[in-house]
């Protein structure tokens, strides 16, 4: 697989990461199996794509967990994502940025992923009450310490400010990362990035881009509706939040399916066995060589298809129909 680099570090990963949150956490919990999750991080890895990225609180624990049976065995082969400053207690997340429980949350995230140094250690979201370049300057000690190589911020809360703000929304995240840019080196940031969700092509993307700072696509599959397998009016289990979502109404998921239908004209395009979900990947990939983008999978099958998206090139033609499709409809919110 093609190779990209994260940060100044020059930390080398496959151009396709793989997403473990939906192993343990968000969608539906009665699909979660730990056998077929370790054969797909197994096959992802064997694939070349070994940006394994997680989270104390995908679990919450149980994620990093479950990567530790796998680390524990091929280290070497795998460059390890986490975060840490999120906390889920009586079904809330809570932010805690505080520099003890960094130190606490770091040491366990160690414990529970059979490693003794973390890849990449990324602030899940910074908290209000603890000035970010506190929490930032206690990341900042890990790295010193040799438990971790670089720090990542991530970005996807800007989810909820930005809609329809010229700027992408992400003003409030660059603020941020130019403040704790002065404290220690950013390596990556992690936000939300695919055909459907392109806010942060707008200023975020560029800001990292003139700094050498890697950028991991969250959610570049759009929750799985790029993929073209999920049908309209299919109904979510009760636990999956897009049974809530507004984007994944029956009604606004067949309202979007000329997305869906675009990224097929494309893949067909390039070959009978390529998917709407490796263009949607291909797309993301195209976006600048600092862009890994991170498909969540729990299915072996998923995971080896989307790696093998970095092989597909998207040539003028695809990338302006993929331009010319409509904006999304519903809310993102
Ligand atoms: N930093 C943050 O705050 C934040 C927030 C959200 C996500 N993330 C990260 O970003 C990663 C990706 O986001 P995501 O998992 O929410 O969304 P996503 O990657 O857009 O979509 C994942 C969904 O698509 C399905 N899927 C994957 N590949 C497929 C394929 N080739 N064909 C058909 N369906 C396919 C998966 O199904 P199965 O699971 O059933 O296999 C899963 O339900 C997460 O795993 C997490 O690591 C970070």
């Amino acid at each position: 697989m093609e190779r990209r680099t994260i940060g100044a570090a020059a930390l080398g990963v496959g151009a396709v990461g793989l997403g473990c949150m939906p192993m343990s956490w968000a969608y539906s919990g009665s699909q979660r199996r730990g056998d077929r999750s370790l054969r797909t991080v197994h096959a992802a890895l064997d694939a070349g794509a070994n940006l394994l990225d997680t989270a104390d609180m995908y679990g919450p624990f149980t994620n990093e967990l479950l990567l530790g049976r796998v680390l524990k065995e091929r280290r070497a082969d795998a460059f390890v994502s986490t975060k840490c400053g999120l906390l889920v207690g009586d079904g809330h997340v809570v932010a805690n940025g505080r520099p003890g429980y960094v130190r606490r949350a770091c040491d366990a995230s160690l414990r529970r992923l059979q490693t003794d140094v973390i890849d990449l250690y990324q602030l899940h979201r910074a908290d209000p009450e603890v000035p970010v370049e506190e929490t930032w300057g206690a990341m900042a000690d890990l790295v010193r310490a040799g438990k971790v190589r670089a720090l990542g911020l991530c970005a996807v809360g800007a989810r909820s400010t930005r809609r329809g703000a010229p700027d992408g929304g992400y003003e409030g995240t660059i603020r941020q990362l130019e403040r704790i840019q002065q404290v220690f080196p950013v390596s990556a940031v992690e936000a939300e990035l695919s055909v459907w969700s392109q806010e942060a092509l707008v200023r975020l993307l560029p800001w990292c881009e003139a700094r050498g700072v890697g950028f991991l696509a969250a959610m570049p599959l759009g929750s799985g509706y790029l993929t073209g397998t999920l049908t309209p009016g299919g109904g979510f289990e009760a636990d999956d939040p897009r049974a809530r979502h507004p984007r994944f109404t029956a009604e606004m998921m067949a309202a979007n399916q000329p997305l869906v239908a675009g990224l097929r004209r494309v893949a067909a395009r390039h070959g009978e066995d390529v998917t709407p979900a490796q263009v949607a990947l291909a797309w993301v990939l195209s976006r600048g060589p600092h862009v890994i983008p991170i498909p969540g999978a729990k299915r072996e099958r998923w995971a080896v298809e989307n790696a093998r998206a970095a092989g597909l090139a998207l040539d003028g033609a695809d990338l302006a129909e993929i331009a010319a499709l409509p904006a999304p409809r519903g809310s993102w919110d």
